[in-house]
């Protein structure tokens, strides 16, 4: 039997949760309206929550869009996929209630074993417990087995190296590294995506791309919400964990890293390898924040001591700046500048490529010359690579200025632009690994950030204030200004 005809199993565990209505079981839809997945699959939905069938499509129902053609006859389309789902509820440290599910699991089956998904939508707390169930209650193949069975777990994966190393060691009990699938779904954005093709299919980029022609790159991540209700999350991780380790040093890899003998299957040793090169962050590099109460938008919002169940003496940061030093032949002197925080005056995440002044007087003046060449990679929103150049304005005068080559992705692409989820887990099933995070690959991460992360815990070091709504603590202008880095 051809894998594709094999029934397919997706278990959400922890389906009565946000992230499992919000991003995961809407992210199947698409998939079954483009016949990704076919008509022999099922949906389990696991969790504590009493709930029915009903409840749980319901608390889905308004999450589920067609957005791609064609997928005709949409109300009706909808109505077959849930028809695909089922709901169990279960205590997650209770191996008979995950008996149950395999017999469910079974049930659908008809007697061939098929493909298993198991999506771990819950606190990392209870991600053990998860996994010593379903390898109790027999549900997991050996690794390589057809079919298979592969489990999907989200960040955070630890919060240092030591506790993502137990962690991993843990889960490596039940679950052989090749059936782990740790999502970092900014890898699935298709901006992200992109970035290999653009470095390494375009000659005109490669040749500049290193620290003759580059003077700086500035990955950023900007959010004009404050925490809401995360408190309990957040303020244990703050931003460093919750986006710099993982989101934008997986951006950093892709931008830095060497071309990779296959696009597929040697990328994950190329970033490997780059971030071997990459210097742990040392505290003179680092400028932390944390927001204070302010108007923004005619709003008012409160500080993060005022947040709902944040401790008022709290010194979990909001905001972060990093400088990051890539010690290889490449990038020797090249600043990275990374930077992330909530509670800002712009929602954005961008990757920005600095070119190195032109030695020509002649766009000069007053001391001042015309900006030099950036190309800039806007992840989100409004998808985005615009590439700033010098140009002479068309008149009988000699006059230039800075101007853009401008690919808006909204206005030059006619499809809906997946999700990443989509895009994610249509690789899990089809086994493609690439755009997740390997186990050595999390370790040297957390090697880069686990010596300040351990400082500032243990120093309690506290962060500058900045009002919410504003461009975060004036520190960070001064540490870009002294790696001669203009911030945006
Ligand atoms: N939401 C997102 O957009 C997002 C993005 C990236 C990563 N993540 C990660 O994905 C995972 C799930 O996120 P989520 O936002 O869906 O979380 P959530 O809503 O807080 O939790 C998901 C489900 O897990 C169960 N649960 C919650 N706290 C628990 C506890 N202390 N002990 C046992 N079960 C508990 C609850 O189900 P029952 O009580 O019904 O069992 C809940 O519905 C987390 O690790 C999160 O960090 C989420």
């Amino acid at each position: 039997m051809s894998e594709a005809q094999m029934h397919l199993s997706i278990v959400v565990i922890g389906a009565s949760g946000d992230l499992s209505r919000r991003k995961v079981l809407p992210a199947l839809l698409p998939l079954y309206c483009q016949k990704l997945v076919d008509g022999k699959f099922h949906v389990f939905g696991f969790a504590r929550r009493a709930m029915t069938r009903e409840d749980f499509v319901g608390s889905i129902r308004g999450n589920l869009h067609c957005k791609y053609g064609p997928c005709e006859r949409c109300e009706q389309r909808l109505q077959d996929f849930v028809g695909h789902f089922s709901y169990l509820q279960g205590h997650y440290d209770h191996a008979e209630d995950f008996v149950r599910l395999r017999k469910a699991i079974e049930e659908q089956e008809q007697g061939r074993p098929g493909r298993r998904l198991f999506y771990l939508a819950v606190p990392p707390s209870v991600f053990l417990d998860v996994a010593r169930s379903i390898h109790q209650a027999g549900l997991v193949y050996p690794p390589d087995s057809d079919p298979w069975s592969r489990v999907v777990i989200e960040k955070p994966f630890g919060s240092d190296r030591a506790s993502s190393d137990a962690l991993g060691e843990a889960l490596g009990e039940v679950f052989d590294e090749s059936q782990i699938y740790r999502i970092d779904h900014y890898l699935g954005k298709e901006v992200i995506q992109n970035l290999m093709v653009l470095r390494f299919a375009n000659l005109v980029f490669e040749p500049l791309w290193r620290n003759l022609y580059i003077k700086n790159v500035q990955i950023s991540w900007t959010e004009d919400l404050g925490i809401g209700d995360r408190a309990g999350y957040f303020d244990s991780y703050g931003i460093i964990r919750d986006v710099m380790q993982n989101h934008l040093l997986q951006m950093l890899a892709l931008v830095a890293m060497e071309e990779p003998a296959n696009l597929k299957r040697q990328v994950r040793d190329e970033k490997v390898k780059l971030l071997k090169s990459v210097a742990p962050v040392t505290r003179d590099d680092v400028v932390l924040g944390q927001y204070t109460a302010g108007m923004y938008r005619a709003e008012h919002h409160p500080g993060y001591h005022e947040e709902k169940n944040v401790p008022t003496d709290s010194v979990t940061p909001t905001y972060a700046a990093v400088v990051l030093k890539i010690h290889n032949r490449r990038w020797e002197g090249v600043p990275f500048l990374m930077y992330a925080g909530k509670g800002l005056n712009t929602r954005e995440t961008e990757i920005r490529v600095r070119f190195k002044e032109v030695p020509h007087e002649e766009f000069c003046a007053d001391g001042t010359c015309l900006p030099p060449n950036e190309l800039v990679i806007r992840v989100q929103p409004d998808e985005a690579i615009y590439l700033k150049i010098v140009n002479k304005v068309p008149g009988l005068d000699y006059r230039v200025e800075e101007t853009r080559l401008d690919l808006r992705y909204a206005a030059k692409f006619d499809g809906v632009i997946p999700d990443a989820y989509e895009s994610l887990l249509q690789d899990v099933i089809r086994g493609d690994r690439s755009l997740f995070i390997r186990e050595d690959e999390l370790k040297v991460s957390w090697d880069i950030f686990t010596p300040l992360l351990k400082q500032l815990d243990e120093e309690r070091v506290r962060p500058d204030p900045y009002p919410f709504g504003t461009q975060g603590p004036l520190a960070a202008f001064a540490l870009a200004e002294a790696h001669n880095v203009k911030l945006k």
